[in-house]
């Protein structure tokens, strides 16, 4: 196995913009698996598709053209809502799970962000963060993200919204959101992006150290 790289975490805990930024750094490829789910998720909402329905989200799932996530649509505050309510079928999860294997076999290395890559996408990777905040702070940094993006949302909204996705994440029966045992928790509540990205970048300047001193 290259020198993969796993970052969990809860919703806009800054772990997409710590794994884009330890990509760039080592020069590796990065996958936002939260966009996977998205894609599904508004993939089966333009069909008119029923979110509860395992069968329909995983047939959509299995269409998916996972090579072309740039569509603006997948960041909507609607995309993340369907994205976790599809995220809880085992099914969906079965049918992203090869292609997101394949891409942690990368040589020499890949990064990988979402919320089950350090326990069951890549539990063998060398280099593990959790990334957490404040459900408070999370709040207001995606409030200002979709404000950003045009959305007409409050913050009142949104931490609701924060606040349902932690327990749906965390509860699901497949695949639930959890540190890993060997991962490093980073808890960014206090930090700016930079001091965030600056801390991960330690730890898995940490984790390299370990690992090109074992054998094997
Ligand atoms: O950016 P944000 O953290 O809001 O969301 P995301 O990372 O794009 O993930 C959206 C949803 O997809 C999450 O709430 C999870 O339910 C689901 N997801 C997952 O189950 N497993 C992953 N590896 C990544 C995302």
């Amino acid at each position: 196995m290259g020198f993969v790289i796993a970052v969990d975490g809860p919703a806009a805990s800054g772990k997409g913009t710590i794994a884009v930024r330890l990509g760039a750094l080592y020069g590796y490829p990065v996958l936002d698996t939260g966009l996977l789910y998205r894609a599904v998720g508004v993939g089966l909402l333009k069909l008119g598709g029923d979110l509860d329905s395992e069968a329909a989200a995983a047939e959509v799932a299995r269409r998916l053209d996972l090579t072309h996530l740039e569509d603006p649509a997948l960041r909507t505050r609607a995309a993340g809502e369907a994205a976790s309510r599809v995220a809880v079928h085992g099914d969906v999860r079965q049918a992203l799970l090869d292609f997101q294997r394949a891409f942690a076999a990368r040589e020499p290395g890949a990064v990988l962000d979402g919320r089950d890559i350090g326990t069951v996408i890549a539990p063998g990777a060398p280099a593990k963060v959790y990334v957490t905040a404040t459900p408070e702070v999370r709040a207001d940094r995606r409030f200002r993200q979709l404000v950003g993006q045009g959305e007409a949302v409050t913050y009142d909204e949104i931490l609701a919204d924060i606040r349902r996705r932690d327990e749906r994440d965390g509860h699901r029966d497949a695949a639930p959101m959890r540190q890993a045992e060997d991962a490093v928790l980073l808890d960014t509540t206090e930090m700016t992006i930079e001091a965030a990205a600056d801390a991960a970048r330690r730890i898995v300047e940490a984790a390299r150290a370990r690992w090109e001193g074992s054998p094997g």
